[in-house]
């Protein structure tokens, strides 16, 4: 992936155009498009979600993936080091909140990728047969309940991410997303068609796409706006980061449009893989965070095969979350070696090692903290989730949106923008979305949900 080219490239590059899609497609799929989408979807009621959420994605969601690119780009640093770069002292505060951002919700990712590592191991055990499906609710429930095993499983995915970071594997961490990112591909959309030709596939359908806008209050429109940013790995620099190390001749929007593609199409194909089977066994759409190993090993164990896709799945899910869990641990040690100049092997052990330790009374939410509860009576791991999504990474966004459309120079933007392509008329239109639209919708879904309307 990351390769040394001259000398004067210390930090490195991707090795092709396509080794940087591969890599900031993996950075966005990922948990939040399978695990997350589909629980947050039947949470808020289905298709004005949706629709809200898409059109998130496009008056926010590329404009600014393309804006923390450029910025990335052309100052080949860190979050926090880019924006002092930029000499906008004040500015660097958005870095900043990009770091924690990363630290926090890599603590509790690698808790919900653990369940998903679990869930890897019952399927190789040949668990998901006939004979136990009735049985599948129950093991997400004695998951929960066991404080043991959840430790356990985000240790040892935590043990991956640092394994991978720390660097080496990269190399082949790159040619393996190249196979494993259209085999998730495929059996998600084996696992919608049948769920489409299921008795539920049509209410499913309809669940998703048929918008009853009084759904949309503003908790779900924050929502919405929230997950386009955390789906997309935006608001933080994780985009920033990997733009940090893209060559010269790539188009940069060209990039952006494909990751922001790909990242939808998946979540969407999760929603109509897992809706079907909520709706043919009359299962609660608004389940919570359990919805997807509640429901998919239900149609495993009655499959044909379904002990061999189980397992694929599965070894997908726990890949597509190492891709994520890797570009978030990799904005922090970048900033670590970039910035106080520590080692990438000592950056990544120490920090590994604190946000394991962050991440524990996250584990700990659903056993041990059940009790204890926090923004609007969620537990901890989920009020830290609420906190990051909804407000640290919108508030991130705006800060980069505003920074990009108000303070960046027109030649340096316009520049970073046109590299690698001639396109008419795109620098305008992109420019009208970063430098208005975008900041006034986050502005206005804030105090929309603020009660200000
Ligand atoms: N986009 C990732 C996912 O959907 C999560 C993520 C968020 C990764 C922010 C990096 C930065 O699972």
């Amino acid at each position: 992936m990351i390769q040394s080219t001259s000398p004067t490239h210390k930090r490195g590059l991707w090795s092709s155009r396509l080794g940087f899609i591969m890599a900031s497609a993996g950075s966005a799929i990922g948990l939040g498009n399978i695990w997350k989408f589909p629980y947050i979807t039947g949470m808020h009621g289905g298709g004005a979600f949706v629709l809200f959420f898409i059109f998130c994605i496009v008056t926010v969601g590329i404009p600014l993936m393309i804006a923390e690119m450029i910025i990335g780009r052309h100052t080949r640093k860190d979050p926090v080091g880019a924006f002092r770069k930029l000499n906008q002292g004040r500015w660097v505060l958005a870095g900043w909140l990009g770091i924690i951002a990363g630290f926090l919700i890599l603590s509790y990712y690698c808790v919900i990728a653990g369940w998903a590592v679990n869930y890897l191991w019952l399927a190789l055990q040949g668990t998901f047969t006939p004979e136990h499906a009735a049985k599948v609710p129950q093991l997400f429930t004695g998951l929960l309940a066991s404080d043991v095993r959840q430790l356990f499983w985000q240790a040892v995915f935590m043990g991956m991410t640092v394994f991978i970071v720390i660097g080496g594997v990269k190399s082949g961490l790159e040619r393996a997303n190249k196979i494993m990112m259209p085999v998730l591909f495929m059996i998600l959309v084996i696992l919608a068609t049948m769920g489409l030709r299921s008795p539920g596939g049509t209410t499913a359908l309809s669940f998703l796409f048929s918008p009853d806008w009084s759904k949309l209050d503003p908790p779900a429109m924050l929502e919405a706006l929230g997950h386009a940013f955390f789906s997309l790995s935006l608001g933080m620099g994780a985009m920033l980061t990997y733009g940090s190390y893209a060559e010269e001749k790539t188009s940069i929007p060209n990039v952006a449009v494909t990751v922001c593609f790909m990242d939808t199409l998946v979540a969407l194909l999760s929603g109509l893989a897992i809706f079907p089977i909520v709706f043919t066994y009359g299962m609660e759409p608004a389940a919570g965070p359990g919805l997807v190993f509640k429901t998919l090993p239900i149609l495993f164990s009655q499959m044909p095969g379904g002990v061999l896709i189980a397992v694929l799945f599965f070894l997908l899910l726990v890949f597509a979350a190492l891709t994520s869990s890797i570009s978030l641990l990799e904005v922090v040690v970048a900033y670590y070696c970039d910035e106080n100049k520590w080692g990438r092997k000592k950056a990544t052990l120490i920090m590994g090692g604190i946000i394991f330790l962050v991440g524990v009374p996250s584990a700990l939410s659903n056993s041990m903290l059940k009790d204890l509860h926090f923004i609007g009576g969620r537990n901890f791991l989920d009020s830290i989730d609420f906190l990051c999504t909804n407000y640290i990474l919108p508030l991130g966004g705006l800060f980069i949106a505003i920074f990009t459309g108000w303070a960046l120079t027109r030649g340096l933007a316009k520049g970073e923008l046109e590299k690698g392509a001639v396109r008419f008329h795109l620098y305008p239109a992109w420019h009208f979305l970063i430098k208005y639209v975008s900041p006034v919708l986050v502005a206005l879904v804030f105090l929309n949900k603020a009660g200000f309307f």
